[in-house]
């Protein structure tokens, strides 16, 4: 079965076509990306009226990119996938209008996906073997969550950030140190050039048995330290600081990803989100997994980032489930839908 993938919830308009059998096959057939991030990088930031927009320019033609790249004609898909939560509004709002139109004028059945279920699946298009039950995390610019993942459609929260996402922490010091927008991966390259623990700043793993994470703390301490040296007219040591952040960072999402493994007894570990294509994270999951003797399933990062397949893979499995919906389906901003 062939099924059309849109994905618009920030600043990259994708729509892609995957090939889904019933003996487990998975194949991307094509996944088409117009990313934002120029137009945003003017602003240091996804300014949301402005995604919305280039949304609307991009989204026709890179759906009939899409399909034409496979070499699919729309009277052969067999469902319409297309991100209905959480993201900002506005930009939602365009795919999830298009793929409407498109599913109600060409009588294709119409499936609403979760933007972090989609994350998950991208794990599914890479690794052909991969099935549920497993324990996920989830790494964005939005999220940093840690998930029981039961079902194909069954996913319960286990922990989460109880305020700013991994990658909007590196976003905001990348930032602040003179990195373009998004900064994440600038980041990874910077801290590869610094010395780890020089800048002494707390953890993001909340004390005590919670999974939970907090990233504020560390990010006013990381500017406070900035601040702190541009006042006195001395130079911020941009590697090292970035080698200590990520350091923190990384280390408090393997610990509390390690707590959660053995609490689930579980025995693998999915990795998904922007965040997971950083190689610090990837390299010391590596070590944690192959440790506790625990598989570890992360995309290539060509797939970790917003990307049309894996919400097409994520729709296919609510399609079997028989979760399809109709021309009243909304956008909605929250994780809930
Ligand atoms: O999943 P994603 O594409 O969009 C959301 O759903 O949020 O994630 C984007 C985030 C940005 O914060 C970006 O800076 C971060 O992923 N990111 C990275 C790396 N590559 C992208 N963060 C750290 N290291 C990287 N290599
Ligand atoms: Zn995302």
């Amino acid at each position: 079965m062939y099924i059309l993938g849109m994905e618009s919830s920030c600043d990259e308009t994708s729509a892609a076509v995957i090939e889904m059998t019933e003996d487990g096959g998975r194949r991307i057939c094509s996944n088409i990306i117009a990313s934002q991030i120029e137009i945003h990088r003017l602003y240091g930031g996804v300014v949301p009226e402005i995604a919305g927009r280039a949304h609307i320019e991009a989204v026709s033609r890179i759906t009939y990119e899409a399909l034409e790249t496979a070499g699919i004609a729309l009277s052969e898909l067999g469902a319409v996938a297309v991100t209905s939560h959480p993201g900002l509004i506005g930009a939602l709002l365009v795919g999830v209008n298009f793929a409407k139109s498109l599913a109600f004028a060409n009588g294709l059945p119409l499936v609403g996906v979760n933007h972090v279920k989609g994350h998950v699946a991208a794990a599914y298009l890479a690794h052909a073997e991969l099935r549920p039950p497993f324990t996920a995390l989830v790494v964005s610019g939005g999220h940093t969550s840690i998930y029981r993942v039961s079902d194909y459609t069954d996913f319960k929260e286990i922990g989460a950030t109880r305020d700013d996402a991994a990658g909007e922490a590196f976003d905001k010091i990348g930032r602040v140190i003179g990195l373009p927008y998004p900064a994440g991966a600038a980041m990874d390259k910077l801290a590869t050039e610094g010395k780890a623990g020089s800048v002494v700043l707390p953890s993001p793993a909340l004390a005590g048995d919670t999974l939970d994470f907090s990233f504020s703390g560390i990010k006013t301490a990381a500017l406070n330290y900035i601040n702190g040296l541009v006042q006195k007219g001395e130079e911020v040591p941009r590697a090292d600081l970035a080698a200590s952040y990520t350091e923190r960072i990384v280390s408090a999402i393997v610990a509390k990803t390690e707590k959660a493994l053995r609490a689930e007894d579980s025995k693998a570990l999915v990795l998904a989100g922007g965040v997971a294509a950083n190689s610090h994270l990837r390299r010391a999951l590596e070590e944690m997994c192959a440790r506790c003797g625990v598989g570890l399933f992360a995309p290539p990062i060509s797939l970790c980032g917003d990307n049309a397949a894996m919400i097409a893979a994520a729709g296919y499995y609510e399609y079997k489930k028989g979760n399809l919906a109709d021309t009243s389906l909304n956008a909605s901003a929250s994780d809930e839908g």
